[in-house]
């Protein structure tokens, strides 16, 4: 490296406009020329010397000086991607001149770093990373690590150009909050937004800059592991929670102390996935591709998400790791999106297994062409780009636009002016009491309420009852924390039954049953179940899904609760005592076996670290529940898919199935209240509108009730007709407040005719067209109409 920069600034010094090589060739000549014409003899010898000598030295000292002030301007100059008041493009221009093809191609590229979480391992694994590496998943949980990769990368590549350190943050870090799909059911994104800055600031201090979150994956199919991992089945309602976490996390400064850069994952349409298997085909036509997939991630980029993440599906031909439509020409195109793509794990490579590149080579052509800029782990970049490059396939130039991009978002994060994270302790830095409460808060507002016949919850305590508590989630922390839960602790989630102990103490006994396990066939424990129940005057059954029964790779073609289980509900129901049914699970379930069997279904979700705290609140009544579905319940998982916003079709009617209703058992934004809330009539500012003016539409809702409440309202839109056919209704705004008991409050909604009635074609191109609307809440409906 000394040697690169002695000679970058000897040729600077000999080669630039300053002049000093010049000056000291003519200096030389000079002193030459007048020794050519001096007499010489032995006397003047001496002297000629001693002059020649005395030049030399002033000569020496010129060039040293020369060379000296040449190093300094060349330091300056060549360090324009060192000085941090620089601007950012400035610093890259200048960087990118300087780096080797084999410098570029290796920023391109993710490896690991931290699997093996042996404590001794502090550094062992640094010694395979190269350290001119872009990027490394980074498993460890605290920085000590990421300082050492750090310092290779800084110290000992010859430009020290810093790591970006990638890890899976999906709902929370060591703080885990619930699911995401279970955040939407809260409709607060604000909060949403502050979970998503705890977990930054756990993240940032554990060493990770970059996280792998937010999923966006508009999903309408439960059997898909992965339903968990995003916002439901709505565009709307993905690209409202999308911009909330890109928010929490990167904040307005990337390079804060305490933020991390977002990536968008995964473009495109891996919800769509067939059946809900994972990984395999998805047939989307460019139409829904518009409508349904592109709306969160448009909205995720205006928001200025620094990165999205490659899809592994393939969509109707085209794998959307090598589709340059939607990676080049939609995103970098149209959006000008200016940070980079990583591919999903390995799903370059995976080219070939899709039957899109026949070698790994080709593979690496291909997602790079399309717009890929970072190879996750799939090792085609590191080795086969320089060939790809040397042979014409892939230009200098689109190297270099690359390379730029990972690294703009280097600088934006400031990893160049402060590369090493300061490391403290678990206790610094996890669990703070400010995110605990976020955690229990966005728990609380997350809890749906299925069911709640004669208003038998919130539990009625006067008479100190007996509850029995029964189930294969009574006395389990590990399945409330949700797939994809990061550095979560076991022990730090508290679970049902140890929240119920604090939360009943002193006002009801509880007893409690193993009854059945999550699945399986044993029914040993049903008889033992059978006997403590008939104690209680209230059964509460704790049950649902194991935290790996969603997630990646983790689809169930079956979505009804295990035969087991809801064996096992049947038996209880032969007590005769009311039951309530608490449900933890990562995927809309098929209840309608179960929902005659019980006088109450909560549906808790994941909840990550607050566990059963949240849960016995609202039983206990302590909390009035206000979360609502993010996305439909079907009867069964024949109904699949189901969603609210379907086109229309043919006959009012159609859809019908012979052996149950068409209609879903519980409905999109489907939630009950411990309180009553009266809608009043929809009220319009105006019924003409013309096509530059914005309409304010309102509805008053009363709190009939004798407790304050919060009430979530959708506001959905659908036109009498449109040019191309639209959904029967399209959530375009939701509000959230608070009630009180006795109170009535005006929701407003300020309807923007470009933005909430216009449609798009099936090349994303947008459209406004006259006519009547009408503008839906809840059954209430009011219809509008738009002019020129
Ligand atoms: C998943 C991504 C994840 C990546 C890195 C992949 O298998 O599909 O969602 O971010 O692994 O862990």
């Amino acid at each position: 490296m000394i040697c690169a920069t002695f000679y970058e600034s000897f040729s600077y010094n000999f080669n630039s406009s300053n002049g000093l090589g010049f000056m000291f060739l003519f200096f030389l000549k000079r002193a030459f020329d007048k020794n050519k014409s001096q007499k010489l003899c032995l006397t003047h010898e001496t002297h000629y010397i001693i002059n020649i000598m005395k030049k030399f030295t002033l000569i020496s000292c010129i060039l040293l000086g020369g060379c000296l002030s040449g190093v300094t301007a060349a330091n300056k100059k060549q360090s324009i991607y060192k000085d941090a008041k620089a601007p950012i493009e400035d610093r890259i221009n200048d960087l990118i001149g300087k780096m080797t093809l084999e410098e570029k191609i290796l920023q391109m590229n993710q490896y690991t770093l931290g699997s093996n979480n042996n404590a001794n391992n502090d550094g062992e694994e640094v010694k395979n990373l190269p350290s001119t590496v872009g990027s490394a998943i980074y498993f460890s949980e605290d920085a000590k690590l990421r300082n050492v990769a750090q310092k290779k990368a800084m110290e000992e590549s010859r430009l020290g150009i810093p790591i970006i350190f990638g890890y899976d943050v999906i709902h929370g870090f060591r703080t885990v909050y619930p699911i995401s799909l279970a955040q939407a059911c809260s409709w607060n994104p604000g909060l949403v937004e502050e979970a998503c800055t705890v977990a930054a600031q756990e993240a940032k201090m554990s060493g990770v800059d970059w996280t792998f979150s937010p999923m966006i994956d508009v999903a309408r199919d439960g059997r898909w592991g992965r339903v968990a991992e995003g916002y439901g089945e709505d565009p709307y309602t993905n690209a409202v929670f999308c911009v909330a976490s890109v928010k929490g996390y990167q904040g307005k400064d990337m390079s804060d102390s305490k933020r991390i850069a977002a990536c968008l994952k995964h473009f495109i349409g891996y919800g769509a996935s067939e059946a809900g298997r994972d990984y395999v085909y998805t047939e989307i036509s460019n139409q829904t591709l518009w409508d349904t997939y592109i709306p969160p991630y448009e909205a995720g980029v205006k928001a200025g998400a620094a990165t999205l993440m490659s899809s592994f599906n393939n969509i109707s031909g085209t794998p959307g790791s090598a589709n340059h439509y939607t990676l080049t020409e939609i995103l970098k195109k149209r959006w000008a999106h200016d940070g980079f793509v990583v591919s999903d794990w390995g799903a370059i490579p995976q080219l070939i297994d899709q039957g899109s590149a026949s070698s790994h080579k080709e593979a690496a052509k291909q997602a790079f062409s399309a717009g890929v800029e970072m190879d996750m782990m799939g090792h085609c970049y590191d080795k086969y780009m320089e060939e790809l490059v040397k042979e014409g396939k892939i230009s200098m130039a689109q190297i270099d636009d690359a390379v730029k991009r990972i690294l703009r978002i280097k600088f934006r994060l400031g990893l160049f002016d402060n590369p090493y994270i300061k490391e403290t302790t678990e206790k610094e830095r996890f669990l703070l009491p400010q995110s605990l409460a976020t955690a229990e808060q966005l728990a609380e507002e997350t809890i749906v309420l299925l069911k709640n016949k004669g208003n038998i919850l919130p539990l009625a305590t006067a008479n100190k009852p007996t509850i029995a508590v029964m189930g294969p989630m009574a006395k389990n922390r590990l399945d409330l924390l949700g797939s994809w839960f990061g550095h979560g602790q076991v022990e730090n989630v508290s679970c049902i039954s140890e929240a119920l102990e604090a939360e009943f103490a002193g006002k009801a006994n509880l007893i409690y049953s193993d009854g059945c396990d999550f699945d399986g066939e044993d029914t040993s424990k049903f008889s033992e179940a059978l006997e403590t129940a008939k104690k209680t005057d209230v059964i509460l059954l704790c049950m649902g899904e194991k935290q790996n029964w969603t997630g990646e790779n983790a689809s169930r073609s079956i979505i009804e609760l295990p035969a087991i289980q809801e064996q096992f509900i049947a038996e209880m129901k032969k007590v005769g005592k009311p039951i309530v049914l608490v449900l933890a699970n990562g995927r809309p379930l098929g209840l309608s076996n179960v929902e005659p069997l019980c006088d109450a279904i909560v549906e808790m979700w994941q909840p990550g670290i607050p566990g059963g705290k949240p849960l016995a609140g609202v039983l206990s009544g302590r909390v009035n529940p206000s979360g609502k579905l993010s996305i439909t319940f079907p009867r069964s998982t024949g109904q699949i898919p189901i969603y609210y916003n379907q086109r229309k079709s043919a006959r009012p009617n159609s859809g019908k199935y012979q052996d149950i209703p068409s209609t879903p058992l519980y409905e999109f934004g489907y939630g009950l209240s411990y309180t009553t809330f009266n809608y009043g009539d929809i009220k319009l500012a105006k019924e003409t509108i013309k096509r530059g003016e914005k309409l304010v539409v309102e509805i008053p809702v009363t709190n009939v009730g004798k407790r304050d409440g919060t009430e979530v309202i959708h506001w959905f839109i659908t036109a009498s007709f449109n040019t191309i056919t639209r959904p029967v209704k399209e959530l375009k705004y939701f509000e959230k407040q608070l009630i009180k008991a006795g109170d009535t409050c005006v929701f407003r909604f300020e309807i923007d005719p470009m933005r909430d009635l216009s449609f798009v074609n099936a090349n994303g191109e947008c459209f406004l067209e006259n006519g009547e609307y009408y503008v839906k809440v809840k059954d209430k409906k009011i219809k509008f109409t738009l002019t020129d």
